[in-house]
């Protein structure tokens, strides 16, 4: 039958549009989200909540719950407006976007921080995750000029950044830490913005030189390699975090920072091997014999004395790489479930903080540097962002849409 009326036409393409489907209103859109995903979000909102008013007062931010709250050059500084983006990103509610807004500005002088690689961390994590979630062009300028703080430490003949300051004592000229792969995103993101080429080519030299020099065989890494910036030669292995001997040292949190950058470098460039990288490590990680039957690890895989402490924090920031890994890989299924059980486990009683012995943080068992004793099964702000990352991610993934189109 053929459509007369002009009126009746646009209606059928309205409806066909969906233009009267229902809106989802946003308790509508909870009803979809597992009990224990809102259960621990909305947990993550109490506690946060609860931290503000200091915070503005202070515009100190949360690092954990032994140490308090800390500078603004602090690497953890970044993490707690992060955690203020997410939950603005899940809930739609304006409260935690003028919160975010006005913490995120407190770290505006940190992008000419040129002190260290974790500008990264404390620009991407706060205005990088604003202007994903916003578009604000502000944000925009931040973030290419914290890019271009952090690749000014990039050295031609090492071929990568150098993530700490030389140190005499511990007898390093050019460290880099496996750490400093998360903080390429900045970099990458702020090619994307700029089109500085050398911000690209800064950022896969610096992956590309880690897969040679940190890793090892069997895909775990020391913490800390050392260079020679006059020559470009590969010094030795040392530690800083993690077990203390850098030749069979498996420092977990480090692992995860490599699982997670590897992951990110494969969704921004396509490169094959960063896929095949993050890949062998997850393996790797998954199959150790040392890793617990919930899925969150001991502060080091080859620590000493096993079972030991745990390390929250190592979880969740593996769990949000294993959801990701999952959108890449043809193991998604392998790596989306693991993912899943972690998240459960953090999400379990057993790894929710307490209001009295913890704070106001969301996560406990979380080890912040176990040989050094500190922050030693405590609570940590960066376990507390990559739980909260990790459960948006899983939500993302859940209701069908790629992660990678989202973000
Ligand atoms: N980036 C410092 C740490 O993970 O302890």
């Amino acid at each position: 039958m053929k459509i007369r009326t002009k009126p009746f036409r646009i209606l059928l393409c309205l409806i066909a549009a969906g233009f009267f489907m229902p809106v989802l209103k946003a308790e509508d859109k909870q009803d979809v989200v597992p009990n224990w995903v809102r259960n621990s979000m909305e947990y993550a909102q109490v506690q946060a909540k609860k931290m503000l008013p200091e915070v503005l007062k202070t515009e100190k931010l949360p690092r954990s719950f032994e140490r308090g709250l800390c500078e603004i050059d602090d690497w953890t500084s970044g993490f707690y407006p992060g955690v203020l983006w997410y939950l603005y990103e899940y809930s739609g509610d304006d409260f935690w976007k003028s919160n975010a807004e006005k913490v995120t500005s407190f770290l505006a002088e940190q992008q000419y921080n040129t002190g260290d690689h974790d500008v990264g961390f404390r620009i991407f994590c706060s205005y990088g995750n604003g202007w994903l979630l916003t578009g604000n062009k502000e944000y925009e300028k931040v973030i290419v000029q914290a890019a271009r703080s952090l690749a000014s430490r990039y050295n031609d003949k090492t071929k990568t950044i150098m993530s700490w300051n030389p140190n005499e004592r511990r007898d390093w000229k050019f460290p880099v830490i496996i750490d400093n792969m998360m903080n390429l995103e900045l970099i990458y993101e702020a090619y994307k913005l700029s089109g500085d080429e050398r911000l690209k080519d800064v950022a896969i030299s610096h992956a590309d030189q880690t897969i040679k020099y940190q890793y090892r065989p069997n895909y775990s890494c020391p913490h800390v390699i050392d260079f020679d910036p006059e020559t470009g030669a590969f010094r030795k292995m040392d530690w800083n975090n993690g077990f203390s001997d850098p030749e069979i040292a498996e420092w977990s949190r480090g692992q995860s920072w490599g699982l997670y950058g590897f992951t990110m470098m494969y969704r921004e460039t396509n490169k094959e091997e960063y896929l095949k990288q993050a890949e062998k490590i997850a393996d790797f990680l998954l199959n150790h014999p040392n890793m617990p039957e919930d899925l969150v690890p001991y502060w080091d895989y080859v620590s000493p004395k096993i079972p030991t402490m745990r390390d929250a924090s190592a979880g969740a920031i593996m769990a949000s790489a294993l959801l990701e890994l999952s959108t890449f890989s043809s193991q998604g299924e392998k790596y989306f479930k693991a993912g899943e059980k972690m998240l459960k486990s953090l999400a379990s009683d057993e790894y929710r903080a307490d209001p009295v012995c913890n704070g106001n943080y969301i996560l406990r068992h979380a080890t912040g540097n176990f040989l050094r004793g500190s922050e030693v099964d405590g609570t940590l702000i960066y376990a507390d962002y990559y739980f909260v990352e990790g459960l948006l991610r899983y939500l993302k993934l859940t209701n069908g849409k790629p992660l990678f189109a989202l973000k």
